[in-house]
């Protein structure tokens, strides 16, 4: 069930802006802009949290507090007051008027929603833990350097960005350009875990080999080392990876690298949702074509497919994109633009496009893309708990 939000200000922007935060994270927003009409939404609307600002002009966030207390029915709502100010005699005032804790504008959405998630699981003991099964996000190339691991890796940054706790999984043994990507240097943790027998790796073995992006964001990475690359492992130890991390990451992100080679052929099935990553061109469309067909022709299921179209190439030399829409006889999901620059800047400083430069075009893009892919994973996850 998702939780309802009752969110108190009287400046409208500021409504509509931590609505937005809060409803891209899941949760059901109602919305008042006065005190009056806050106490008569928190009886009639009955929501599991109230966020409130303080200074308003009929009656402040402290009068509406206390008299959310002093009503049996709304009593035991958890509330956090919303303030302008970092007065430490605000804070004061706000927890003697009965507040469960504060924040000071303006937010950031990370903090937002780590408060926010603390707060209704403090107070919800009684409600059913999360569903223990995470999702998976698979991430391929019609062929090599088309932007792979740039969008696994961005995916994941905007994902945690949107308050998920998702890990990014690097599969390349050898090729592990996803650390290098993320200003963290040489990691072998997937080789590690790969040498090891299928039985044996469980989730605390992963948890161990995890390494932590300065952005919050976990990952399992892979060296750039050649002979990591020339490392013999099982498909089974692959799958028990894809599995026992599924129970860790809220989603699990997978750069698979390119072509439907024997770990796709093996771990496709185990993918919720997946990624093809495609440039513009005739030769990387016809191979996207050929690993189409084999996603599908294995029981994927085209609607799980979602084709991905990274445009670095010269206007010029660009395929239309309804011309790519018919030659691979599958809708585009995304488009991303270039930004030479950008991509540049943001290997060199180790942080991912979208946290980088959160406005810029690409950015956006791959934040819609994230956000999609994320709403699918919800509806999933919805379906299979209510069945
Ligand atoms: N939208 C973009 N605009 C410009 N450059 C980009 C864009 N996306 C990715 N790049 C750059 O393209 C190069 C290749 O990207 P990336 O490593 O993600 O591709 P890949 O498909 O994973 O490659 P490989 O097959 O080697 O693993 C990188 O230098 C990356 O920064
Ligand atoms: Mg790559």
């Amino acid at each position: 069930m998702t939780d309802k939000i009752l969110i108190v200000d009287d400046d409208i922007d500021s409504l509509k802006l931590i609505g937005l935060m809060l409803q891209r994270q899941g949760y059901e927003v109602v919305a008042a802009n006065a005190g009056n009409q806050a106490l008569m939404k928190a009886v009639s609307e009955r929501p599991n949290l109230i966020i409130l600002d303080i200074m308003m002009p009929d009656m402040d966030g402290y009068e509406v507090c206390r008299r959310l207390r002093a009503n049996a029915d709304t009593s035991a709502i958890p509330i956090i007051m919303f303030t302008a100010k970092t007065l430490v005699d605000d804070k004061v005032a706000g927890f003697e008027a009965g507040a469960d804790d504060y924040l000071t504008k303006p937010t950031h959405p990370q903090e937002l929603a780590a408060r926010v998630k603390a707060i209704l699981m403090q107070n919800a003991p009684q409600r059913a833990p999360e569903p223990p099964k995470g999702s998976t996000i698979g991430v391929l190339g019609a062929k090599g350097g088309v932007g792979t691991t740039t969008i696994a890796l961005n995916v994941t940054a905007a994902l945690t960005l949107n308050g998920e706790r998702p890990i990014v999984a690097d599969f390349r043994l050898g090729s592990g350009s996803l650390g290098l990507f993320m200003g963290i240097g040489a990691s072998q943790g997937m080789a590690t875990i790969l040498g090891k027998a299928a039985g044996s790796i469980g989730a605390p073995l992963l948890e161990s080999e995890l390494v932590t992006h300065q952005s919050g964001m976990r990952a399992l990475l892979s060296s750039i080392s050649p002979r990591e690359g020339q490392m013999n492992y099982s498909l089974d130890s692959a799958l028990a990876v894809v599995r026992g991390l599924r129970m860790i990451g809220r989603p699990v992100v997978f750069d698979l690298g390119n072509g439907f080679n024997p770990l796709v052929s093996r771990l496709h099935r185990e993918m919720d949702q997946m990624v093809l990553v495609v440039e513009p061109n005739p030769v990387a469309l016809a191979m996207a074509r050929e690993v189409l067909q084999e996603l599908e022709a294995e029981g994927g299921g085209s609607g799980l497919v979602h084709v991905v179209v990274i445009n670095r190439a010269q206007p010029t030399m660009q395929t239309p994109w309804h011309e790519i829409e018919h030659s691979l006889g599958h809708e585009i999901r995304a488009i991303i633009s270039v930004a030479h620059d950008l991509a540049f800047q943001s290997i060199r400083a180790g942080v991912p496009m979208v946290i980088y430069q959160p406005n810029a075009v690409v950015s956006s893009q791959i934040i819609k893309l994230s956000e999609d892919l994320n709403e699918r994973i919800r509806m999933m996850a919805d379906r299979e708990s209510s069945s």
